[in-house]
């Protein structure tokens, strides 16, 4: 698909692109394709999110950049037609945090303000496909500045809390996926247990 397709793509759902966003949506998909194995995608689109976090000042749109008192924020800034891939902005005002969740995909992120701190948990008991009786661990923390990058992928999943505490100033990065991140899967640490839950987002 051309740059062209993409900018159309993306002015159909309202907001004029930059042309660093195009290229990356373009190249991006394009490496995706290219690659099976998530390890293999991850590994071929983390330079193009470092350079996308680099200029994001000048990509990013107001409308990309919204927030909520109440919870962090998920503004769409592009969804694939084959929904093979999905570009969110975050926005993560002092204290908010998700819910410890995993993605069912690889998934690339780029901080562009602020520090964004990521919790791990790791997962004790095989995954046997049943959504109770799952032991999971707390693992190791990692805070990411602007330009930050990191990565994760799939089988097993990557299961985690991310945000910002309270009394640290705003944070926005830049989450790719491998498809489109309409719903993911919830724990609860302490029962053991997951379910499956649909999430909204903004539509710029
Ligand atoms: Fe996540």
């Amino acid at each position: 698909m051309s740059n062209r397709n993409h900018q159309d793509s993306i002015r159909e759902s309202g907001t004029a692109t930059h042309p660093a966003l195009a290229q990356f949506i373009d190249e991006a998909l394009s490496r995706s394709r290219a690659h099976a194995d998530p390890s293999d995608a991850v590994l071929a689109i983390a330079p193009l999110m470092m350079a996308l976090s680099a200029c994001a000042d000048e990509v990013l749109k107001e409308a990309h950049l919204r927030s909520d008192p109440d919870h962090y924020t998920r503004n769409l800034i592009y969804c694939a037609p084959d929904n093979c891939l999905s570009l969110y902005a975050l926005v993560w005002l002092p204290g908010q945090w998700t819910p410890v969740h995993d993605h069912g995909s690889w998934g690339v992120v780029g901080v562009v303000e602020g520090v964004l701190e990521e919790r791990s948990f790791v997962r004790l008991s095989a995954d046997d496909g049943r959504d109770e009786g799952i032991a999971l661990a707390r693992g190791g923390v990692v805070l990411q500045s602007p330009r930050a990058v990191s990565t994760f992928v799939p089988n097993p999943d990557h299961i985690h809390i991310t945000g910002v505490p309270a009394g640290r100033p705003r944070a926005v990065s830049l989450h790719l996926y491998g498809r489109t991140m309409s719903d993911f899967n919830l724990y609860d640490v302490e029962a053991g247990t997951r379910r499956r839950i649909a999430i909204a987002h903004n539509e710029s």
